[in-house]
């Protein structure tokens, strides 16, 4: 049992780990069991360290149903690196890879692709301030694109695909899941390319997570330094020099934990369930909190509303956070609210927004 009482955080990365999962690290963190010498300490090329990282390959292997043909790469310099990694190796001379834009983030992998080669921006909802995913019918693809980029949950705005888009057959998809995934089951076999930073639903801060169908990796340019090629860490299965341990570790704590609880299905159930109460509330306080994604596109993981004038929002941030609600102001480029409610968010926490949004609206109407 933790000894500090702790309060609801809604941050939206890095983010609310599951207490578990801290309370173990916690237990065995100056000497593992068996081992003697702290996580902290030992060699990454140690039979304990490989045991923790091969353990937690394998079931993440497990958890997503990563079918045979996939590499999975624990790397480091967060989902941000990867917008200009996964264009060296898939985005040949000459060639042009297709983005669909759906906020910030994509924006950035777009400006990174840039740099190194030509971009399609083959749908966009830009034009609605990101409130949006873009229908099928929208996207208009290049004639042959190397890859299409998607970015599954947008964290700042809010927004989420729930149904991935057609792409021209034989062209690998490529998902920046970095804010949700593991939030659901996933169909590992529909994408070339997943990605993501980990802090937000699968660890903490200096771990990224790079799931590539073994076809697409050797492709980078000779001249690539061989840490930004795919294939450096399938060869040497994230073990080509010092891979972020302790990152690993707690992404190892946290899939047992999710296993333990019955896999994806169940995380969906609970996510569903979290998102539509906070929805609820918003859907049901006749006008005065105002959703910014559109219904169909709304995020499970990052849910943003906007309150009748920037002064009440000040306001609800205020008391929210003496009320124990850490986290709650939205980016600054959207303003108003976030709430972030990861798979490890509580739902007790959802309860009590749920409650405080109520009560402020009463006495602030
Ligand atoms: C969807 C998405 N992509 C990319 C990033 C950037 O990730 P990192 O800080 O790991 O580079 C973030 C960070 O919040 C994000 O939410």
């Amino acid at each position: 049992m933790s000894t500090v009482p702790r309060i609801f955080n809604f941050s939206a990365g890095p983010a609310v780990l599951p207490l578990s999962v801290l309370e173990e690290a916690r237990e065995h963190l100056v000497a593992l069991p068996g081992v003697g010498m702290s996580i902290l300490e030992i060699s990454h090329r140690s039979k304990p360290y490989e045991e923790i990282c091969f353990c937690a390959e394998a079931n993440l292997r497990k958890l997503a149903g990563v079918p045979e043909g996939y590499h999975v790469l624990f790397l480091q310099g967060g989902a941000t690196l990867q917008f200009a990694m996964l264009a060296m190796n898939l985005l040949p001379a000459g060639g042009t890879a297709d983005y669909i834009e759906t906020g910030v983030w994509s924006e950035k992998a777009i400006s990174e692709a840039k740099k190194l080669g030509s971009v399609h921006v083959a749908g966009s909802s830009k034009a609605t301030r990101h409130d949006r995913i873009p229908l099928q019918s929208e996207i208009r693809y290049s004639d042959a694109p190397a890859y299409v980029h998607m970015t599954s949950n947008n964290t700042i705005f809010g927004t989420q695909w729930h149904l991935l888009p057609e792409v021209p057959a034989g062209v690998p998809l490529v998902n920046d899941a970095s804010s949700d995934i593991l939030c659901r089951p996933v169909d590992v076999a529909r994408f070339g390319l997943i990605y993501g930073g980990a802090q937000k639903n699968l660890s903490i801060a200096g771990l990224t997570l790079v799931v590539v169908r073994a076809d697409l990796v050797g492709k980078a340019p000779a001249s690539t330094p061989a840490y930004l090629s795919y294939a450096t860490h399938a060869k040497e299965r994230s073990l080509y020099n010092t891979p972020p341990v302790f990152a690993i570790y707690i992404l190892h704590l946290v899939l047992k934990n999710l296993l333990a609880e019955g896999g994806l299905e169940v995380v969906e159930a609970r996510n569903r369930r979290k998102a539509a109460k906070v929805y609820a509330a918003i859907d049901g306080s006749g006008g005065y909190f105002r959703g910014h994604a559109q219904p169909e596109s709304r995020s499970w993981m990052n849910v943003t509303f906007r309150l009748p004038s920037e002064e009440l929002e000040k306001k609800f941030v205020a008391e929210a956070t003496a009320a124990g609600l850490d986290g709650l102001k939205g980016h600054r480029s959207v303003g108003g609210i976030r709430a972030s409610i990861y798979n490890a968010f509580p739902e007790a926490g959802v309860d009590a927004l749920v409650a405080f949004m109520a009560d402020f609206a009463q006495r602030n109407g």
